[in-house]
């Protein structure tokens, strides 16, 4: 099988995108603050501002293989003068069989290298479940560094969860004072 493709999603990809995060919030309940019911109950428009915001405020890049979506992350922006340095980085996911191939990681640079193309962003930041090593592991490399843990922030099937929340500086040659 040839590499994943990662590219910027488009209007075109939201019935797709639609159905691999359906997929997910099952398939990965305690990865996701959403549930498959909750979402499913979006209209068209919602999915499509989740991937090619039309002012901006969101984008998602998207992993294709044989014309199929592996895997997905997406970024939020602030319009707000005091939170528009920092964007959030969310639905991240890559399909179970085509787990360590690289393509999570690849994702996630896509949407740091986005991210610093905004020239007023400064910072990424996220949420992962306590317990979720792989993606933990994942954003770790990527940069992110932990800074807390939000005590019983989602509640699973197996109890209350903590939320770790990690940040990521930009490095940035314009960076403002
Ligand atoms: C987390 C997830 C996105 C990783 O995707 P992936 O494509 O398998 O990740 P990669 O192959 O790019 O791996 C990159 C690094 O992540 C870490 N990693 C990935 N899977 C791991 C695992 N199962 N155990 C430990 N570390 C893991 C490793 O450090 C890996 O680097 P290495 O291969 O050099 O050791 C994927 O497991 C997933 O979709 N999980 C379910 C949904 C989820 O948890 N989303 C995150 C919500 S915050």
């Amino acid at each position: 099988m040839p590499e994943a493709v990662v590219r910027p999603l488009t209007p075109a990809d939201a019935p797709q995108y639609r159905v691999l995060m359906l997929q997910a919030y099952v398939l990965d309940a305690d990865a996701f603050t959403s549930t498959a019911e909750e979402r499913a109950l979006e209209p068209q428009a919602w999915w499509v501002k989740r991937i090619a915001h039309p002012a901006g405020l969101g984008v998602a890049f998207g992993a294709e293989e044989g014309g199929q979506l592996v895997g997905t992350v997406g970024l939020e922006f602030s319009a707000k003068p005091k939170t528009r340095h920092a964007a959030l980085l969310l639905g991240m996911v890559v399909r179970e069989a085509a787990r360590r191939q690289g393509i999570g990681r690849r994702l996630v640079m896509a949407a740091l290298a986005h991210a610093a193309q905004h020239p007023q962003v400064q910072v990424v930041t996220l949420t992962v479940t306590e317990g979720n090593a792989a993606a933990l592991r994942l954003y770790e490399q990527a940069g992110f560094v932990a800074w807390g843990t939000e005590p019983m922030a989602i509640a699973t099937p197996s109890g209350f969860k903590g939320k770790v929340h990690m940040s990521c500086t930009l490095a940035r040659s314009d960076a403002a004072a």
